[in-house]
């Protein structure tokens, strides 16, 4: 079994790849330092593949105890690296924590792939890359903004310290950069999603909790956007889908034979107002969501979506998760949090 380093593994995304690496035969072995996940995750991933999975409890950019780690785990097949901080708003407020965290433990990880000799990497990068896009539906090579945060800046960053690192003489790193749209939803069975740390700043755990009556009510960031309906658009797409992408991506970097960086938008392809997922929430679910209309949110984007064409193409991937279902699943989850 090829043994893949899912750093961030507790974490929302990192723990969907978990199952998927598993279910496809890969032994994924998570790092974690559970500061912005929970312990009780590692029991939803047991129940839901059967046995454990190795867990190494250390920060990223503590190199020492990260080291241990490549020394003790072995033959290494290729990380996957989702250990980050996300949250926009929290950027602005703590940019050194953003910067020391997000770039800091990427330079600590490619200095230990590089001392082990472990050269397959998926990058998790973000459609914030590209700002207030001039087109749509965005292509990877439409070109990327100034980030409008430090949050955004360290993904750009994260981008521009691997396409150099790839142009360094002598480089044998194999990189994709998966850039995600907006990932929903959680895994089936119930066990597994998304645990906002207080009061959601996204918005389908805001739905799940306001209709599970934790919040009072959704406010949705201004209707008066240049779009169909005059709130937000973006691309939904499912975790699992998402999760499976990254099984495609490191299925693809096995398979190279020569170093390089490839980039590839992450998302359904179809863009959803605001209002439409607020609806599609309703009907997947028979929950009555109460909502008002309130100020634009500063900084949002009025509109983006992903144009998927090359991800289809050359990674043979495509989400198959409605909307409806994706919403379905984050309200289950939902549901087994309220009765917890
Ligand atoms: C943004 C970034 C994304 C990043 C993510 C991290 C863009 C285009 N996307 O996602 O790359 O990874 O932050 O958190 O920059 N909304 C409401 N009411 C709420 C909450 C949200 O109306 O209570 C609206 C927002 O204004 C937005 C949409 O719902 O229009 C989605 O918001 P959110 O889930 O926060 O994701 P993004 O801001 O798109």
């Amino acid at each position: 079994m090829k043994k893949i380093l899912v750093t961030g593994g507790a974490g929302y995304i990192g723990s969907h790849t978990v199952v998927a690496l598993h279910a496809e035969g890969f032994q994924p072995v998570i790092v974690d330092d559970f500061s912005n996940s929970s312990e009780s995750v590692l029991g939803g991933l047991r129940a839901i593949v059967g046995t454990d999975v190795p867990v190494h409890r250390i920060d990223c950019n503590d190199k020492a105890a990260f080291r241990q780690v490549f020394e003790r785990e072995g033959d290494i097949a290729g990380v996957i690296h989702f250990a980050a901080f996300k949250a926009v708003g929290e950027s602005v407020q703590k940019p050194l924590a953003y910067f020391r965290n997000n770039v800091g433990s990427l330079l600590v990880l490619l200095e230990l792939m590089q001392e082990f000799k472990v050269w397959n990497l998926v990058f998790s990068s973000s459609c914030t890359v590209y700002g207030v896009p001039d087109q749509l539906p965005v292509t990877e090579e439409t070109p990327t903004k100034p980030a409008s945060s430090p949050y955004g800046r360290t993904k750009q960053m994260g981008e521009d310290i691997l396409r150099d690192v790839d142009q360094a003489p002598g480089n044998q790193f194999k990189t994709v950069l998966l850039r995600y749209f907006n990932p929903i939803g959680a895994h089936p069975s119930g066990l597994i999603g998304e645990l906002p740390l207080g009061v959601p700043q996204n918005l389908v755990p805001y739905i799940t909790q306001t209709a599970a009556g934790i919040r009072e009510k959704l406010t949705i960031n201004g209707d008066t956007y240049d779009t169909p309906d005059g709130t937000n658009v973006r691309d939904y797409l499912y975790v699992g889908d998402l999760a499976q992408a990254h099984v495609v991506a490191i299925k693809r970097l096995l398979t190279l034979t020569w170093p390089v960086v490839e980039t590839y938008n992450v998302g359904t392809g179809r863009g959803n107002s605001v209002l439409e997922v607020v609806k599609a929430f309703e009907k997947a679910t028979g929950q009555a969501l109460n909502y008002s209309i309130g100020p634009p949110r500063s900084g949002d984007v009025p509109a983006i979506y992903a144009d998927v064409t090359r991800s289809a193409e050359q990674l043979g991937f495509r989400t198959s998760t409605s909307l409806e279902d994706a919403l379905a699943s984050a309200w289950r989850w939902q549901q087994n949090l309220s009765n917890e």
